[in-house]
């Protein structure tokens, strides 16, 4: 059987090295560096051993290409491109649409095309299918199906064989060939009756996920008027054996899916004439953590931030990735940057990010910490600067929220 896998990104490489152990898998991308670099055995995905690319190219059964036509004879397509939101924050297709294009254009013989890439209920049947059908032109009969990723980047404990995977097909055929796919490599498939609970389920988790962290970023606000600690009462919270789940304070939400499928969801909801204000708010909340957490800041040191050198530690979404993605970094340091503050930056995995460097963790007058990895030391961050205000709860000894 011959896969292609649409997008060599965080998703479609990571799904690329579990197939291509029992199928030939092309992994076709738009980046030329991304394509000629896999080729090459390099890895840009953390979590995706170089080695392994080697090991799969030089068995034969994984390559990566820009070609369009490599996708001509393929039995299975799977589509892993990114759905991000537009400058507006609105829903943006245009990854999918080319994707479709490409598909539509090149596939000569009926095959299975299954969605991954996360988007609101409908996508697979009101805008997948027919826009393959429109750039195909010939009318080939290609069977659809979605079964929406769930990967957690860094995380080792679950990976594409151990977590659940739900799916569903256009017609029986389609969802029958899904599970005999998913199954050479997931444990445990979960159908579900149509595409749109599949599709609607994957942004009710990571909106489950918006909600409550916007709760406990609220909670953080109103213990610190009580004067009490948010983590101390969290963890006091915790000790209830059910009907509790713990979230963390923090600068906000980051990555690309937390702080975007929401946004998916309000679409539709609206769309469909049901006011979305708890998933709109929740979104908000989140967003405004840079400013209050900017805010605290300022009110503790009294002679304000102008021309104060602060320092920010972790511009990565969350620990121990080098990913950027949505970063709550970038507002608060809009917030710093407008108080007239002096702003660098420190990673230890984030080299480079929005044309600035890493900077050295020391000499700030005011360190805010966003994001702590594990290679991170406490102590070189808490002597970095005479204040240190920490979002993350890991620090003892520095201010926190
Ligand atoms: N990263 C995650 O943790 C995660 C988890 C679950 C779901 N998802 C969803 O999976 C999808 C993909 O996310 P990702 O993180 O892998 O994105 P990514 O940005 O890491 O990778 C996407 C890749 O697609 C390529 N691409 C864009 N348009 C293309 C086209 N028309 N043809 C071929 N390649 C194209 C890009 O060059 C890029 O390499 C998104 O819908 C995302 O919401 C992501």
């Amino acid at each position: 059987m011959k896969l292609t896998i649409i997008g060599q990104g965080y998703v479609g490489l990571t799904i690329s090295l579990f197939a291509a152990e029992k199928f030939d898998v092309i992994g076709f991308d738009t980046n030329a560096k991304i394509v000629e670099q896999l080729n090459r055995g390099i890895s840009h995905i953390e979590g995706v051993p170089s080695a392994s690319i080697a090991t799969l190219i030089s068995k034969g059964t994984y390559r990566a290409s820009t070609d369009e036509s490599d996708i001509s004879n393929s039995d299975v397509v799977v589509i892993a491109v990114p759905t991000p939101l537009t400058v507006d924050r609105k829903p943006d297709l245009s990854y999918i649409e080319s994707a479709c294009k490409i598909i539509g254009e090149n596939l000569r013989s009926p095959a299975l095309i299954i969605n991954e890439s996360t988007s609101y209920p409908g996508t697979l049947r009101n805008f997948i299918k027919p826009t393959v059908e429109m750039f195909s032109g010939t009318r080939i009969e290609h069977m659809y199906a979605i079964s929406p990723e769930r990967v957690d980047p860094g995380r080792i404990d679950f990976n594409q064989k151990n977590t659940p995977r739900l799916y569903s097909g256009l017609t029986p055929d389609a969802t029958s060939k899904t599970r005999d796919f998913y199954s050479t490599f997931c444990d445990e498939l979960i159908e579900v009756s149509s595409p749109e609970v599949a599709e609607a389920a994957k942004l009710f988790e990571n909106t489950f996920r918006q909600v409550n962290i916007a709760l406990v970023n609220e909670f953080a606000q109103i213990t610190h008027a009580l004067g009490i600690s948010v983590h101390e009462t969290i963890d006091a919270a915790a000790t209830k054996p059910y009907g509790f789940m713990k979230f963390n304070p923090s600068a906000g939400v980051g990555g690309h899916c937390i702080p975007v499928d929401p946004t998916y969801l309000a679409e539709i909801s609206e769309q469909n004439n049901v006011p979305a204000t708890f998933i709109r708010r929740a979104n908000e909340v989140n967003r405004e953590m840079s400013e209050y957490i900017v805010k605290r800041v300022e009110s503790d040191n009294s002679g304000g931030l102008s021309g104060k050198n602060v320092l920010v530690v972790g511009v990565a979404y969350k620990a121990n990735v080098a990913d950027t993605r949505e970063t709550a970094a970038e507002l608060v340091i809009e917030h710093l940057r407008a108080r007239g503050a002096s702003v660098t930056w420190h990673d230890e995995l984030v080299s480079e990010w929005k044309n600035e460097f890493s900077s050295p963790l020391e000499g700030a007058d005011i360190t805010v910490v966003l994001t702590k990895h594990e290679v991170d030391s406490q102590a070189k961050i808490l002597t970095s600067a005479p204040y240190v205000f920490d979002t993350t709860g890991t620090i003892s000894g520095a201010h926190s929220l």
